[in-house]
């Protein structure tokens, strides 16, 4: 054998395995979500919304923000706008009666200011995550209203000008369309939704106020009930904006959605999709996620259906940090980036269906 074969024949196996460890690494790396997964064929999404005037949003998690380079700038790049997931809640502001705590809620503003997002409050007035010297129901109906009211206009004052809109009372409406039960509603009776709403104008006469519903997207008792809140109060003119938090499963959009949202349009109200991500059975077959992407393509054009549907949120978007594993257990992969940050198809389905002219 001569020499040059007898070179070639050492050098073709090392030549292999240098280059199947480069394909290796390059595929890894663009599983991993380095820039060439991340420089998807399209658009970020919140430029994609924007040719649709739909501000696309997302909630974030504040120790996500505080801690994962990679998660702010995912942030940053992919949406126009934020919802604090529980930063705003009474909860984290106030836990003991006039101990406020605003580092939480002020980081996720100012992340906004930096990356030119738009804040969405969340939320005022909600019968869930109460600190216990309210929600314990020991305070007088007097007590409790000036209580609400004092609330409302601090926090919205925190933050006049730099929140867009606030979901000034959040998921009134029980699942049989009567008013849900809450320290709110024993307290002071239905008509703390209308007080809470009046606070809120006086307190910022500029921003958008919302009420935000769960469970409400189809036509259905639930939505009748929303429909009656919403027109009377936009009738007393305290009210902007509906918003359908849009919690879904594999079953899909409802069919009855687009002409739910549109009878709100219809009384001169904006609406928004608020708190979107589809859940998933664990593990997520490649099955799943791909009707999941469809969930949430359906969604963006039911967005886009409705003129007055000017922003869409998914409630978190990495399955890292959501609130579905643990508020549903059994079940996950609800968002549309997978836990190392991959778009996942749900993620090229949702920018698909915002491509599409
Ligand atoms: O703050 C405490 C912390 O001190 C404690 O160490 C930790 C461990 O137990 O719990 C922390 O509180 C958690 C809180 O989120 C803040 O992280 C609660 O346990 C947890 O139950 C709570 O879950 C939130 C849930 O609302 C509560 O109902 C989810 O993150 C949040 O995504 C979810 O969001 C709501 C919307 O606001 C309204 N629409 C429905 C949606 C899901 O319920």
């Amino acid at each position: 054998m001569s020499r040059k074969v007898r070179r070639l024949v050492v050098a073709a196996p090392i030549l292999f395995v240098v280059l199947a460890t480069l394909g290796a690494i390059a595929s890894y790396y663009d599983n991993r979500g380095g820039p060439s997964a991340k420089a998807l064929p399209s658009a970020p999404l919140r430029e994609l919304g924007k040719a649709h005037d739909i501000t696309v949003g997302t909630a974030v998690d504040d120790a996500a923000l505080r801690n994962e380079p990679g998660y702010r700038e995912d942030l940053a790049r992919e949406f126009g706008g934020l919802t604090p997931e529980n930063a705003m809640k009474w909860d984290a502001l106030e836990p003991q009666r006039g101990s406020l705590h605003w580092a939480a809620a002020d980081r996720a503003v100012d992340f906004a200011g930096k990356h030119d997002m738009t804040v969405r409050g969340h939320t005022l007035v909600w019968h869930a995550q109460l600190p216990a010297w309210i929600a314990d129901g020991k305070l007088g109906a007097a007590d409790l209203r000036q209580v609400m009211r004092d609330h409302i206009a601090t926090v919205m004052g925190r933050y006049k000008g730099r929140v867009r809109t606030w979901d000034v009372v959040n998921e009134v409406v029980a699942d049989d369309g009567g008013l849900r039960k809450s320290v709110w509603s024993d307290t002071l009776g239905p008509v703390f939704v209308a007080e809470a709403f009046a606070a809120a104008r006086r307190s910022d006469p500029k921003a958008r106020l919302a009420i935000n519903e769960i469970g409400a997207e189809s036509l259905g008792p639930k939505s009748d009930t929303l429909y009656r809140i919403a027109k009377e109060l936009k009738a007393r003119g305290l009210l902007d904006e509906v918003g359908f938090q849009s919690h879904f499963t594999l079953d899909g959009v409802p069919a009855t959605m687009r002409k739910n949202l549109e009878r709100f349009a219809a009384l001169g109200l904006d609406v928004a999709i608020t708190e979107a991500d589809v859940r998933v059975r664990d593990p997520g077959t490649p099955e799943q996620l791909a009707v999941q992407g469809e969930v949430y393509a359906d969604l963006v054009n039911t967005c886009r259906a409705v003129a007055r549907c000017h922003a869409l949120t998914v409630w978190g978007f990495t399955d890292r940090h959501s609130w579905i594993p643990e508020s549903s257990p059994g079940y996950g992969s609800a968002t549309l980036l997978d836990r190392e940050l991959n778009p996942k198809p749900a993620y090229r389905d949702f920018a698909a269906a915002l491509r599409r002219p």
